[in-house]
């Protein structure tokens, strides 16, 4: 089957260890959360599940950085992740999130389905 792509946002909304945006996707059957944001230079997208719990990680919609912009942080219980890989980094998270593959093309952010 050919790899569709679906348009997430525009890559200019998605500054630099900033505010991310979320969307829903369909994984496994499921209709899930996700998010999408910029890092190193990069777009990169998770599933919006805290691995500890499966509350979403936001503590307000698409406010997924730590205060420094270094990790991504679960606001229920302070799980923290690399944003570059979505690897647990600290907190009580025993796995990663789950890594969703988007690509920015002239400016525009889609998601590989
Ligand atoms: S639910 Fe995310 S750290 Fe507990």
């Amino acid at each position: 089957m050919a790899e569709t792509k679906r348009l997430i946002c525009r890559g200019d909304e998605l500054a630099e260890c900033g505010d991310g945006v979320r969307f829903v996707v369909d994984h496994q059957g499921r209709s899930e959360p996700a998010f999408v944001i910029r890092y190193g230079g990069e777009v990169r997208a998770y599933i919006n599940r805290c691995m500890h719990i499966p509350y979403e990680l936001d503590w307000h919609p698409g406010k997924f950085f730590d205060s420094e912009g270094l990790v991504l942080i679960c606001s229920v219980h302070g799980a923290s992740y690399d944003p570059a890989t979505g690897q647990c980094v600290g907190g009580p998270c025993y796995q990663g999130l789950t890594n969703l593959t988007v690509e920015e093309i002239a400016g525009l952010v889609y998601l590989a389905e």
